[in-house]
């Protein structure tokens, strides 16, 4: 009897305690140090939901080792909307009280909410595809040079491998309108010619960029830089596939905002896979790659079925970043404060990616070029504004001579580049006025009408050709 009573004494006591702690759960989600924090994406884009998801497991992970608790409210707002998302920013403001606001991807959206976030001393951090950076910048131009540093690595690439053209291909968004302004200069010094420059509307049908594709393909050029967002890339590449574009003879280069879509490690949620064979990309440097990072993508692939890029990476460290600069004295109750020590943020995360947000924007001036091959991915080389491109990092020093890269492997599997044009000139020097050929320089001089003439027509052919000129050996003097 008295062990029954014990025994329902004991089934009480628990139901009790698990009463209890019912009741405590919703006050603990509650509790007053719960930090409201506004994100503004593009649910609608690939990207955005990356970051969303991304976001919302760095709150689930900090939360484990910081005393601070952010509460993301998370707002939908197209990309293309900045009236909306500065109305969303404002009630985020007003009505919620946060304390940050995250996002936009859209630099028109950011310049309307940083307004907002100056007047009511909110930070915000903002989501270009080049990486979070805090508003208002410090300084606008470096923000604008570090914009520009991935076009420095490409054209830098262009000119070690020898191209003379590339077709640039880019969305016709603010994002894709960093190309042409970066890349024209340096390519001018180098001599590279950009062909066929080809913006894409990022609302055009299947069918009209498979119309652009045919007509490009027409063309002798086949060295294509493609400077897209991953919703307009997808489909891009896709349609090269079909075209068949992907295989022999054509080459690929993509910006950073494709380089995730590369990655053959990535299995789920990546349509292409094994499309890309052969591809170059830049990408900011990341070789330190742990295994908790890898543990993490693996589990982020499982639980979101979408693939943990770079970029969902660096809104992840957003977070942690956040959380930090929040336990900082007076940062709590402080916009102005909460700002300087987010400039001052960095470090190392556990996924090995170095964290610097000094000068109020990502650091990432170290790139990688990386060349597709196989199921894996090989760095081919590096690029830092100090050095310019250099083919081992820790070596450092700049590799003279123009080859500077590790031979990449070319789409259908092949060490040949995409084919040039050589044309042979007899070195007999007859007509010295017709063609005459100096070989006491190298490159080997031609001068001459003849030659004269050919580069009068090189320029205005319909077409880009990409060529070299070959002295054939002064052997027989008829020089045939
Ligand atoms: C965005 O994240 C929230 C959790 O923070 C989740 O409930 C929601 O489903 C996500 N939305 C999308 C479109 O991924
Ligand atoms: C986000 O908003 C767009 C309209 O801008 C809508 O089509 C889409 O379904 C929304 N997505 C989510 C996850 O709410
Ligand atoms: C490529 O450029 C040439 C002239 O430079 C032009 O005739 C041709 O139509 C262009 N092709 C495309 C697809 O834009
Ligand atoms: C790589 O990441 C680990 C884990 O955060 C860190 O301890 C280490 O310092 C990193 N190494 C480099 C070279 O950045
Ligand atoms: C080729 O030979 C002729 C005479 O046989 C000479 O005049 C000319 O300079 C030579 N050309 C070169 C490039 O050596
Ligand atoms: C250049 O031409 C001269 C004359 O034909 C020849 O003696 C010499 O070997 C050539 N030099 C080179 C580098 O081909």
């Amino acid at each position: 009897m008295a062990e029954l009573l014990q025994k329902s004494l004991k089934a009480l006591l628990s139901v009790s305690v698990a009463l209890v702690l019912l009741w405590l759960r919703p006050s603990m989600a509650a509790k007053p140090d719960e930090v409201p924090v506004g994100v503004i994406l593009d649910l609608n884009s690939e990207l955005g939901k990356m970051v969303n998801n991304s976001l919302a497991l760095a709150v689930e992970d900090t939360e484990r080792y910081t005393a601070t608790k952010i509460r993301l409210i998370i707002r939908n707002v197209s990309q293309n909307d900045a009236v909306a998302a500065a109305g969303n920013a404002s009630e985020l403001i007003e009505k919620h009280k946060v304390r940050a606001i995250l996002g936009p991807q859209n630099s028109e959206q950011a310049g309307f909410i940083v307004e907002l976030g100056l007047e009511s001393q909110v930070p915000v951090i903002w989501f270009p595809i080049t990486g979070p950076s805090l508003l208002p910048p410090p300084s606008p131009s470096s923000n604008q040079g570090l914009n520009c540093f991935q076009f420095q690595a490409i054209a830098a690439t262009i000119e070690a491998l020898g191209w003379q053209s590339i077709v640039p291909i880019f969305e016709d968004t603010e994002y894709g309108g960093h190309l042409i302004p970066c890349l024209s200069n340096v390519l001018k010094d180098m001599g590279i010619r950009m062909v066929n420059i080809t913006a894409i509307d990022p609302d055009s049908t299947d069918v009209e960029i498979d119309d652009i594709l045919v007509k490009l393909n027409n063309r002798r050029t086949h060295v294509f830089l493609v400077h897209m967002s991953m919703d307009l890339g997808i489909r891009f590449i896709q349609s090269a596939e079909e075209q068949d574009m992907m295989g022999e003879g054509y080459a690929w280069i993509l910006t950073q905002g494709l380089s995730s879509l590369t990655d053959p490690q990535v299995t789920t949620g990546n349509p292409l896979k094994g499309y890309m064979q052969g591809a170059l990309g830049v990408r900011p440097m990341d070789s330190n790659k742990t295994r908790w990072r890898r543990w993490t993508q693996s589990y982020f692939d499982y639980r979101f079925n979408s693939t943990l890029s770079v970029y969902g990476w660096w809104a992840y460290h957003t977070i942690e970043a956040l959380a930090m600069a929040l336990e900082k004295p007076g940062a709590d109750n402080n916009g102005t404060k909460l700002q300087s020590e987010i400039w001052d943020t960095n470090f190392t995360g556990l996924s090995g990616i170095n964290f610097n947000l000094k000068g109020g924007q990502l650091d990432q001036s170290v790139l990688e070029v990386y060349n597709v091959i196989g199921p894996r991915e090989r760095v081919i080389g590096y690029w830092k504004p100090e050095t310019g491109l250099v083919q081992n990092f820790s070596k450092g020093a700049k590799i003279s001579g123009k080859y500077q890269l590790k031979d990449p492997l070319w789409p259908g599997d092949t060490l040949d580049k995409p084919p040039k044009l050589r044309i042979g000139v007899v070195a007999t020097n007859s007509f010295p006025e017709l063609v005459s050929v100096d070989n006491s320089t190298t490159p080997v001089m031609i001068h001459g009408f003849a030659f004269n003439v050919f580069l009068k027509v090189v320029d205005v052919l319909p077409f880009p050709l990409d060529y070299e000129f070959v002295p054939l050996p002064n052997k027989s003097r008829s020089g045939s």
